[in-house]
C-alpha cells in the first residue's frame, strides 16, 4: 500500500518545479489523469481490509482536495502572469509626442465648388446635375444653337459618337434644359461640373469646370441678375465692395447677353480683386432666350429668367493665386499639399469661406 505522506511530499516537490501552464497541465494528467498517481490510490481501495477502508478513503480525499487547491492556485498564478505580460506589451505612453499621419487635402476646385454652393444656397439656389456625356440636342440645339451655327465651332467639341449625337458637354448650360424639362417653374438652380473642349495651354485644359446658374420665374429681371452677381462676387472674393460692369455680348441662349468684368489692380505682382482701374472678364450671362424656354417646355409668355456661366478653375486661380491651370490636373501631391484645403474646414458663409 502506498504511503500517503511520501506521495504528498513527492507531489508537492513536483509542484515546486513547474514553470509554465503547459507543464502544469502535463503534471495534472500525471497525478489526476485516469492512470495518475492519485487516481490509482482509489483503485487500491478495493484491496484494503474493510475496517481500514473508510479511514484510508477519507485520507485520500483530503490529499486530493489539497492537490486540487494547489492546481487551482498555480493556474491562477500563471493566468495572472500572462495577463500582466500582455498588458505590459500593450502599454501606451501618453506623454510621448504624437506622430503626424499623412493627411489628404481638398483640391482647390472642390473647395471653390463648396464655397459657391454655400453662397448660392443662401440666395435660395439648389444644386442640379447633368451627365458629362451629353447629347447634341441638350448641349447645342435646345440652347438655340442649331446645326451650322458658328458658335458650335468655337466650342472645339469632342464628339463621341456622331451617329448617336453623343459628345462630351462643352459647357454646363445643357443642365438648364435637363432641369426645366424635368420639373415645373419656378427654377432656381446652380449646376457645377466638368466640361470639355479640345484645347490646351497655360489657361486652357481639355477638361475644366464651370458653374451654371439659372433663375426662371414670372418676374425675374436683369436687375435681379446684377444683384445676384454682385452678392456672389463680393462673398466669393471676401471683399466689401466690388467694381463690376456689364459689357454687351452675344450668346445664342440669352437675349440680351452680357459679359461681366470686375475691377482689379496689380501691386508688386500681387492681384487685388474688387478695386483698381483694370478690368478682368469673369463670366457670361443674360436673360434666357424665349426659344430656350420653348425648347424646355416653359411658356415664355408667362415666364422669364436669367442665366449665367462662370469658369470655376479660373475663379480658383484668381482667388488663390495659382497661375498655371494645367497644374490643377497633374495630381502632384506636393502641389496639393501646398494649395489644398483641410477637409474639416467646410466653407460656410457665417464661419468664413476660406479660413
Ligand atoms: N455656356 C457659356 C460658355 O461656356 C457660358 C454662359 C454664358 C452660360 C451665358 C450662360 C449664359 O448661362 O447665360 O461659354
Amino acid at each position: 500500500m502506498t504511503d500517503l505522506s511520501t506521495l504528498e511530499q513527492e507531489i508537492f516537490s513536483g509542484f515546486a518545479n513547474i514553470k509554465s501552464k503547459t507543464e502544469l497541465e502535463n503534471f495534472k494528467i500525471e497525478i489526476l489523469g485516469k492512470k495518475g498517481k492519485l487516481s490509482k490510490l482509489f483503485q487500491d481501495l478495493a484491496t484494503i481490509e474493510k475496517d481500514k477502508k473508510k479511514e484510508f478513503a477519507s485520507e485520500i480525499n483530503i490529499l486530493k482536495s489539497k492537490v486540487l487547491d494547489k492546481f487551482q492556485n498555480l493556474t491562477n498564478q500563471f493566468d495572472q502572469e500572462e495577463l500582466e505580460k500582455k498588458l505590459q506589451d500593450q502599454t501606451v505612453d501618453v506623454t510621448l509626442p504624437g506622430t503626424n499621419r499623412p493627411q489628404g487635402k481638398v483640391h482647390p476646385v472642390s473647395q471653390v465648388i463648396d464655397e459657391l454652393t454655400s453662397i448660392f444656397a443662401e440666395l435660395g439656389f439648389s444644386v442640379a446635375e447633368g451627365p458629362d456625356v451629353e447629347n447634341e440636342y441638350n448641349n447645342f440645339t435646345a440652347l438655340n444653337t442649331p446645326p451650322n451655327h458658328p458658335a458650335r465651332d468655337m466650342h472645339d467639341t469632342f464628339y463621341l459618337d456622331e451617329s448617336k449625337n453623343l459628345l462630351l458637354r462643352t459647357h454646363t448650360s445643357p443642365v438648364q434644359i435637363r432641369t426645366m424639362l424635368n420639373g415645373k417653374p419656378p427654377f432656381k438652380i446652380i449646376a457645377p461640373g466638368r466640361t470639355y473642349r479640345c484645347d490646351s495651354d497655360q489657361t486652357h485644359t481639355p477638361m475644366f469646370h464651370q458653374l451654371e446658374g439659372l433663375y426662371v420665374d414670372q418676374n425675374v429681371t436683369m436687375a435681379d441678375l446684377r444683384g445676384c452677381l454682385d452678392y456672389f462676387l463680393k462673398k466669393f472674393f471676401e471683399v466689401d465692395e466690388i467694381k463690376m460692369r456689364f459689357r454687351p455680348s452675344h450668346f445664342p441662349f440669352t437675349e440680351p447677353s452680357a459679359e461681366v468684368d470686375i475691377g482689379y489692380e496689380l501691386k508688386n505682382g500681387k492681384i487685388t480683386i474688387g478695386q483698381g482701374d483694370k478690368w478682368l472678364e469673369i463670366l457670361g450671362c443674360g436673360m434666357v432666350h424665349p426659344n430656350v424656354l420653348k425648347n424646355a417646355k416653359v411658356d415664355p409668355s408667362k415666364y422669364q429668367g436669367y442665366a449665367f456661366g462662370v469658369g470655376i478653375d479660373r475663379l480658383a486661380m484668381l482667388k488663390y493665386g495659382i497661375n498655371d491651370l494645367r497644374s490643377f490636373f497633374e495630381s502632384d501631391v506636393r502641389w496639393l499639399e501646398h494649395f489644398g484645403f483641410n477637409a474639416n474646414d467646410v466653407p460656410s458663409n457665417y464661419r468664413g469661406l476660406s479660413r
